[in-house]
């Protein structure tokens, strides 16, 4: 059979490839160390942000109600009307007064921070990210063409810390966008009260928008029943604030993919087409479980923080009593990023870690390149099951 010339050429060529920059995004590491481990039998897998239980009953019974009566079809853009009345309610109780024009409904979190770069990022916009950090946010404005900076939180004796007039001084005029994400991934880092004042006073005289990533609010270990400071606490609602939510962490609904969102109303029409041009909306009977976790959760989610801060306890004292391992309690999400003395590839050692002694940890680069030498592991999950991770790592640790 003979082929074309053209036909030909087109064989000759390089092969077909995505837009520059999403060519230059950074694959996860998290997932290259996952892959490497799933399918091997018998791994620990503490490589992912979410718990071991699953969602509890009263939730997954509500998204069964909804399906059983055939919540099936498309909705509204922005959410259901009871989901973002009952959102409306919480975040109020949470932050203060939260009109249900200022919410919309997502497909999680990781969509929440999308559509808030998508709202106010575009090419060649300068974005700062407080990191290290889970790298999605980093990521989701270079999608879109922008230049993202980061600015290092410090490391010392007390942890992980913010010098916030670094921060400041990074955040030069021009600057489109600053991404926080308190309680952090992976450091457990809570930005306090003074730091977001001091931020937001800034973005205010320089008309800077804050992108604030505040999935692990309820996953803080301050006082009991407290919820972690929030940007919402301090700026008005018409302000140049977007605040990110999700239903994965507080009410464990990692696979469900809903979330919110906390926008300036004057943006909402404009949300509204993004939305409709990303995903249309978040699931019917998804919403309306949602509707059921944000009314009658609370005692599930101040439950689960607890059993969080006993098990964080459990493992940074497990941790610390090994050789060579510098780990703090952290005072919100559910990571410790512990550092391990001598480490310089922690990718390597990770892979190595679940190849010979099964053990599924994130490696600390895959957070931005001051995570080097750390490794994240997440403790949502029973103190066995901890107890066999660190007696895993104390073996080979020991070899
Ligand atoms: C900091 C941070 N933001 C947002 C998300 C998004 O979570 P989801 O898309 O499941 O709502 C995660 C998930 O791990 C996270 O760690």
């Amino acid at each position: 059979m003979s082929t074309s010339p053209s036909r030909q050429s087109s064989l000759t060529e390089a092969p077909p490839r995505a837009r520059d920059v999403v060519h230059a995004l950074r694959a996860s590491r998290i997932r290259e160390v996952a892959n490497a481990g799933i399918g091997l039998p018998d791994v620990l897998p503490f490589w992912f942000g979410e718990s071991d239980q699953v969602t509890p009953s009263f939730i997954r019974d509500a998204a069964s109600r909804a399906l059983a009566n055939g919540a099936t079809f498309y909705n509204h853009n922005l959410g259901i009307a009871p989901l973002r009345a009952a959102l409306s309610e919480y975040v109020t109780r949470l932050h203060g007064a939260t009109p249900v024009d200022h919410i919309a409904v997502t497909s999680a979190g990781v969509n929440a921070l999308m559509l808030a770069a998508q709202l106010v990022t575009g090419p060649g916009d300068r974005v700062v990210a407080v990191t290290p950090l889970w790298p999605n946010l980093v990521e989701i404005p270079r999608i879109l063409g922008a230049a993202v900076e980061t600015v290092t939180l410090d490391y010392g004796a007390d942890g992980w810390t913010l010098d916030v007039d670094k921060l400041l001084a990074a955040l030069t005029p021009g600057t489109r966008a600053v991404m926080i994400n308190s309680p952090n991934n992976p450091t457990g880092w809570v930005m306090p009260r003074g730091a977001q004042q001091a931020v937001l006073d800034h973005c205010r005289r320089h008309g800077i928008w804050i992108i604030a990533d505040e999935v692990y609010e309820r996953l803080y270990y301050g006082d009991e029943g407290a919820v972690a400071p929030s940007f919402l606490d301090i700026a008005g609602r018409d302000e140049r604030v977007i605040a990110v939510n999700s239903f994965s962490k507080a009410w464990l609904m990692t696979g469900w993919r809903l979330g919110w969102m906390v926008v300036p109303s004057s943006m909402m029409d404009d949300l509204g087409k993004l939305i409709e041009y990303n995903t249309s909306c978040a699931p019917s009977f998804v919403q309306e479980a949602g509707v059921v976790a944000v009314r009658e959760g609370e005692a599930f989610t101040q439950d689960l923080v607890k059993r969080l801060r006993s098990a964080r306890d459990h493992l940074v004292s497990a941790l610390s009593a090994l050789p060579g391992i510098d780990a703090h309690a952290p005072d919100g999400a559910m990571y410790v990023f512990f550092r391990l003395k001598g480490a310089t590839d922690s990718l390597d050692l990770c892979k190595r870690l679940v190849r010979d002694a099964h053990l599924g940890l994130a490696p600390g680069s895959a957070f931005g390149d001051e995570g080097e030498g750390f490794v994240r592991w997440c403790y949502a999950c029973d103190e066995a099951r901890l107890d066999e991770g660190v007696k895993r790592l104390r073996g080979y640790l020991g070899r």
